[in-house]
């Protein structure tokens, strides 16, 4: 029925700006907490298809969100693929079988996207069936590159030193990792799409870590394979990446529908490089929602004017937010953005 998203993604004109929120389920809304709690852990709750379908439509009940994105999280891929995702209380991810030699990178397999990512797959068609076309479905994936920081690392890392290390010294072996990560990201994102997801955002949350030549190596390429890999599906393609904005021009050129930026970037710049190519998602500074409704608005009004007029902008934090926000200020900033957006009638 709201469809705002979708056609924003067409740069087709929409009566207001759609926005989605990084993180919008998430641990700063109480009715997740407990949930969660009842779940008895994030995994159970990424697992189990009923209450990840439950929390992924908690956001929608208490905010006119323009979009849904399935509750899950980039790295059920690397878990599937024999690494052993776990969450150490208060530490974030971790993996019991980290990438620690050539012989363990060569041994990895593209897992079956019904069996072993099952429950990824039936939260897609769960949800799809509970939002009765309230609003469209998001799918998504880690960028091959941000799975291979987790994958080497064997958690979250100040700076991924370990990869990149790795990039310098055996790159071949780096591109066999790539090469068949890029693969199960294709396969993954293929079978949300089939399963009815209505958009498809590739995370690459660490690409900015690398130096420009790196980038372009080690992560630009391989998100140019997904980009050709999916352009005959339905779903559009958004591709995230925190830190990369200077690269915003060559994202355009990979043949997405979309460029998400962090706030480093001013849109009115990445849409002067990236023309009418792409539709461009963000990019509101996350830690702006802990200052008052005020500041809210006004920074929100400064987002959009940034962006300027015409079609093809969602509205979106520069990254995640973050448990410490009031969900109060959450509704502000969706209202703001709605009402100052809001089109005349007469186009
Ligand atoms: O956006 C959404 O609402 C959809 C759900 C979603 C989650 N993770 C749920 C989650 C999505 C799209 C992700 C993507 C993800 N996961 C990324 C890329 C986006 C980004 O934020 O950069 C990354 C790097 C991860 C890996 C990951 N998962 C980390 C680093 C953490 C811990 C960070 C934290 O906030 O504690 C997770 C856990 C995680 N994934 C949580 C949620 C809601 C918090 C888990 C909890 O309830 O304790």
């Amino acid at each position: 029925m709201n469809d705002r998203y979708l056609c924003a993604l067409r740069r087709e004109p929409v009566d207001c700006t759609p926005i989605w929120i990084m993180r919008q389920a998430g641990r700063y809304l109480p009715e997740y907490r407990a949930t969660r709690a009842r779940a008895g852990s994030f995994l159970a709750l990424a697992k189990t298809p009923e209450l990840a379908c439950e929390v992924t439509l908690q956001p929608l009940d208490r905010f006119a969100l323009d979009a849904a994105i399935l509750f899950s999280d980039i790295l059920t891929v690397p878990d599937a693929m024999g690494l052993g995702l776990y969450f150490a209380e208060g530490e974030g991810p971790k993996f019991e079988r980290p990438l620690r030699d050539a012989a363990s990178i060569e041994k990895l397999a593209v897992p079956d996207m019904e069996t072993e990512l099952g429950y990824v797959m039936d939260a897609v068609r769960l949800i799809r069936r509970e939002l009765h076309g309230r609003v469209p479905l998001i799918g998504f994936s880690g960028s091959p590159w941000t799975l291979a920081c987790y994958m080497i690392e064997g958690g979250g890392s100040d700076g991924f030193a370990r990869v990149r290390a790795l990039a310098y010294e055996n790159p071949t072996l780096l591109h066999r990792l790539l090469a068949t990560t890029t693969a199960a990201v294709i396969a993954y994102l293929k079978a949300q799409a089939a399963a009815g997801a209505q958009a498809l955002q590739v995370f690459d949350t660490w690409g900015g870590l690398l130096s420009p030549r790196l980038y372009r190596e080690f992560s630009l390429r391989y998100l140019q394979q997904i980009a050709e890999a999916v352009a005959g599906l339905e779903p559009p393609l958004i591709l995230f990446g925190k830190g990369t904005g200077q690269f915003a021009a060559e994202l355009a050129a990979t043949g997405c529908a979309a460029v998400g930026l962090d706030w480093t970037t001013d849109l009115a710049s990445a849409r002067a490089a990236c023309g009418d190519r792409v539709a461009l998602q963000g990019n509101l500074d996350p830690t702006v929602l802990a200052a008052s409704p005020e500041v809210i608005e006004r920074e929100a009004k400064g987002v959009l004017d940034s962006f300027g007029v015409g079609s093809g902008h969602i509205f979106n934090l520069g990254h995640g937010i973050t448990p410490d926000i009031n969900p109060e200020h959450v509704a502000v900033l969706v209202d703001a953005v709605h009402r100052f957006s809001r089109r005349s009638g007469d186009g």
